[in-house]
């Protein structure tokens, strides 16, 4: 009796079994991207892992870094990692990715092949001509040391040879990094902050994707040399390290004026060193630098930003009248947010440094140009500014700070502050506008634009266009309506606006910042291609046959460039900005 009242049930039953199997078939033929990006993270890590096809063997530097007395060492007790809160669990970052189209992935692979395929002819480029030097002459086929001579394009390109798979690559690079000498340098000083962000920050992300040894041997020894930089009467960090002095642990001349991002940009790295190495004295070293931040915030003739130039002799960060997120200012903005996800929230200054400049960046930097399609889109300027009553908006904009849209995206997740995630997405519009404005489809290092007036609409205005290019004699007639100079009109292979487009699409999944990157992707493959690798372009506003080129091709070319429009085009998996956060020089570290 039971059964049969079930009995009417079973034509239904498999009609609901058919559908299922057309679903099931319809789910693998066309959307099985989702699954099968899950895996990739997974799959590459195990094929990297592998044992390596070229052993390393380590060759300790010349100079033991760690056995130099200091004379003036920190204050007893040093200052601890903060202790991690394991229930705490900070926002998702990412999109939740549904499943891919066949079609989507498709045309995202083809787009993905072609960055790689960049990346292997510049790196064999590299390999070729100028193996063990700092960086590439990709047209006469030399190298150049400007970086200490440590390989700087080597340890910088690790971690992207890694996350792109080219194993034998890595392995044999990773083979040259355990014979570098840090005890000598070409040049008598060494740029702290270079230095920082290339060479630890490369060291240290190659360590976390692989978990070779000798990667974190090394950047022990480095870190022991940048430590010495702190080797000062404030115990705040030099500029420049004088090598010999360094060595001799009687103390370092502290420079008198440094700009902000130099002192600023220590703290990811050394922060993570400390969390490899169990050894505090990375962390307390640096969080004696961001404690005057912190105090100075408010105290500024802007409160909540920064001046463009500050003094570590005088421990001094808030005197100065200029004031922008570009140049020698950016990457000190850009880590608030990233050690607050670094530590894993555990250090609430991070929250209040990262918020403040946020809502005075709003408030005094940013400006709504006047353009011809009267696009919705934010360019940050900069500001002189003597109080908060009296600022001064000059609207140059650079290449450089195009990475504050990925900042903005960013700290609006971690922090619960959508709105905020949809400025940093009108500001990486800004970029991408630059960029399709111009002839060669790149934006140049340095141009102005025209603000609108916040309290009125914005309309495209010609005759103001006119009066406004008029007054600045760098204008010239060949730039785009809306743009008044070019002060600077190269592109020296620069990341900052893929980098923000990477981060937009992540956080929000929207396609059109897949678009944007490939839009780039072409332009920039285009106009920087010689017959060795990638140079610098001398005028991106000037369309012509054959662009001129410079003899020089960055270590941030395959260290950031090529590397975020890979992971533009790459599954959403492979370093998740929930389980990875990325230094200025798109160096990933895990995060706790
Ligand atoms: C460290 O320094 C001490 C004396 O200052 C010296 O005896 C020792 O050999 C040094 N160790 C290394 C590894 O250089
Ligand atoms: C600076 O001002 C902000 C906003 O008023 C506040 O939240 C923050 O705590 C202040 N910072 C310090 C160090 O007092
Ligand atoms: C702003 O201007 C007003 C008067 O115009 C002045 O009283 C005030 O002190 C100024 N505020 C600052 C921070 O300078
Ligand atoms: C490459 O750039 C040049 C100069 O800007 C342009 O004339 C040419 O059409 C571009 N080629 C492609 C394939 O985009």
């Amino acid at each position: 009796m039971i059964l049969s009242q079930f009995r009417p049930l079973r034509p239904y039953k498999n009609l609901l079994a058919l559908l299922a199997f057309l679903l099931t078939v319809w789910y693998l033929l066309f959307w099985s991207g989702s699954s099968g990006s899950a895996l990739e993270s997974v799959q590459l890590e195990k094929y990297m892992q592998q044992s390596p096809s070229v052993p390393a063997t380590l060759v300790k530097s010349s100079v033991e870094w760690s056995n130099i007395t200091l004379r003036h060492p920190p204050k007893e007790p040093l200052i601890q990692l903060p202790v991690l809160d394991k229930r705490k669990r900070l926002r998702r970052v990412q999109h939740a990715f549904g499943p891919e189209s066949i079609a989507d992935r498709r045309v995202r692979e083809e787009r993905r092949r072609a960055v790689r395929g960049r990346t292997i002819n510049d790196w064999n480029a590299y390999r070729k001509f100028a193996w063990k030097r700092d960086a590439l002459m990709p047209i006469s086929g030399g190298g150049r040391d400007q970086f200490s001579g440590w390989a700087a394009t080597l340890v910088d390109s690790l971690d992207t040879l890694w996350i792109m798979g080219l194993k034998e690559e890595f392995d044999e690079a990773v083979a040259a990094v355990a014979e570098i000498d840090f005890g000598t340098s070409t040049t008598s000083t060494v740029n702290i902050f270079e230095t920082t962000i290339r060479y630890l920050g490369g060291l240290l992300a190659a360590y976390d994707l692989s978990k070779r040894e000798v990667l974190l041997q090394k950047a022990i020894e480095l870190g022991d040399l940048i430590y010495s930089g702190f080797n000062t009467p404030n115990r705040m960090p030099v500029d420049n390290i004088n090598v010999e002095g360094a060595k001799g642990g009687q103390g370092l001349n502290i420079e008198g004026r440094v700009v902000s991002a130099s002192p600023g940009t220590l703290t990811l790295e050394l922060t993570r060193l400390s969390q490899l190495t169990g050894d505090p004295k990375y962390y307390d070293a640096i969080a004696n630098v961001v404690e005057l931040f912190y105090l100075g915030q408010n105290e500024t003739a802007l409160p909540g930003l920064f001046p463009m130039w500050v003094s570590m002799s005088n421990a001094d960060v808030t005197s100065g009248s200029t004031f922008t997120l570009g140049g020698s200012a950016d990457s000190l903005y850009e880590y608030f947010p990233k050690m607050y996800a670094l530590l894993g929230g555990s250090e609430p200054k991070f929250e209040t440094l990262t918020t403040g400049f946020m809502e005075t960046a709003k408030k005094y930097l940013f400006f709504r140009p006047m353009v011809p399609n009267n696009d919705d889109i934010l360019i940050s300027g900069t500001v002189n500014a003597w109080s908060s009553n009296e600022t001064q908006l000059g609207p140059e904009s650079e290449h450089l700070t195009c990475f504050i849209g990925g900042t903005f995206a960013l700290a609006g997740r971690l922090f619960n502050r959508e709105e905020d995630v949809e400025v940093g997405a009108r500001l990486a519009r800004g970029c991408a506008y630059a960029y399709r404005s111009f002839a060669t489809g790149i934006m140049p290092e340095r141009y102005n634009m025209v603000p609108c007036d916040p309290d009125k609409p914005c309309k495209w205005d010609e005759e103001k266009w006119d009066t406004e290019k008029a007054k600045w004699p760098e204008y010239l007639p060949h730039l785009p309506k809306g743009f008044t100079t070019a002060r600077d009109p190269r592109y020296i292979l620069r990341p900052e606006a893929i980098e923000s487009v990477f981060y937009l699409w992540r956080i929000t999944g929207e396609k059109e910042w897949q678009d944007f990157a490939w839009d780039m992707f072409q332009a920039v493959a285009n106009g920087t291609a010689t017959p060795l690798a990638s140079a610098s372009v001398r005028d991106v506003t000037i369309a012509k046959r054959e662009l001129e080129q410079e003899d020089y091709m960055e270590s941030f070319w395959i260290a950031e460039t090529l590397k975020y429009f890979y992971l533009a085009f790459s599954p959403p998996d492979v370093i998740d900005l929930d389980k990875y956060v990325l230094n200025t020089e798109a160096h990933p570290f895990l995060r706790p």
